[in-house]
């Protein structure tokens, strides 16, 4: 039976997973790729194609609240290939694999970059969205957040039910502060982390890209899977040239022998 190369990587993975105290994932557009939602950035990335999106989308939001949720509600180019692909995606097995390490117990926290709603759908309830979820609308001035079905738009903008601001899409646009709440709750993870599985992310976006280099800087070991290098790829102690789909349930399995033959 032909292996692929990177299965051999996937046993030293599991080790560093299996031997760590605190281990927490970082995911990024790359983990949708295979529910077929287009990554940002390298092949068939949405940027590539269209080019990078105006830097200060937040502060468009904030002059024309009213115009952005219009654009919002009528999507055109980029953004109606990317909303149209949200609403038919389902988790893929990489999304699945890592709700499986959450669930026995090995995965303490999932940070995802990915605003798609698919490790929720998957069953991960450690979760921390850095960039929001498109499924949730949120309150700009009290940080109240609410299911989408839940907010009338009658009237756009829609006003908060608690403080009366201005509601927003709760996913985080160019030139806006990640939402402190999130923000704090990353940290903390990170801080508390000592090996990192790093999966389906370019890792140049900050804040979410400092958190593999913070657990790396404190002694910890990263775990990168993705199919090309990727900034962090030096810093790693195992880099995995694999779609997530693949070899995440690979690892998570892997990982799970190892416990059950007392290995962690
Ligand atoms: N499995 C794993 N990784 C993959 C796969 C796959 N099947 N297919 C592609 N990749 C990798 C690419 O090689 C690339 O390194 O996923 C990465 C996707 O990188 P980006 O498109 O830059 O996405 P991401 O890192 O999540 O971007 C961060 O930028 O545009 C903003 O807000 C947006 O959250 C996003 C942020």
């Amino acid at each position: 039976m032909v292996t692929a190369s990177w299965e051999s990587f996937i046993d030293e993975a599991a080790a560093l997973v299996a031997r760590a105290r605190y281990v927490v994932a970082l995911t990024g557009a790359g983990l949708s790729v295979e529910s077929g939602i287009p990554p940002f950035r390298g092949p068939g990335g949405l940027w590539t194609k269209h080019g990078e999106p105006p830097m200060n989308g937040y502060q468009r939001f904030l002059a024309d609240p009213q115009g952005a949720w219009r654009e919002r509600l009528n999507p055109s180019g980029p953004m109606r290939e990317l909303w149209e692909t949200l609403q038919r995606a389902q988790p893929n097995p990489g999304h699945r694999a890592l709700a499986a390490l959450e669930e026995c117990g090995v995965l303490r926290c999932l940070i995802t970059q990915n605003v798609d709603d698919l490790h929720r759908a998957a069953g991960s309830r450690r979760l921390a969205e850095i960039h929001g979820n498109y499924t949730l609308i949120r309150c700009i001035e009290c940080g109240q957040r609410y299911p989408g079905e839940a907010v009338s738009l009658d009237e756009l903008p829609p006003r908060c039910a608690a403080c009366g601001g201005i509601l927003k899409s709760d996913t985080v646009s160019f030139g806006e502060p990640i939402p402190a709440d999130v923000l704090q709750q990353c940290f903390e993870e990170a801080e508390r982390c000592d090996c990192m599985i790093v999966a389906g992310t370019s890792a140049t976006v900050y804040p979410a890209a400092q958190f593999p280099i913070s657990v790396r800087e404190r002694g910890g070991a990263l775990i990168e899977i993705n199919p090309y290098e990727s900034e962090l790829t030096p810093l790693c102690a195992v880099s995995i040239r694999a779609p997530a789909g693949e070899a995440l349930p690979r690892l998570s399995a892997r990982v799970a022998e190892l416990r059950r033959a007392g290995h962690a």
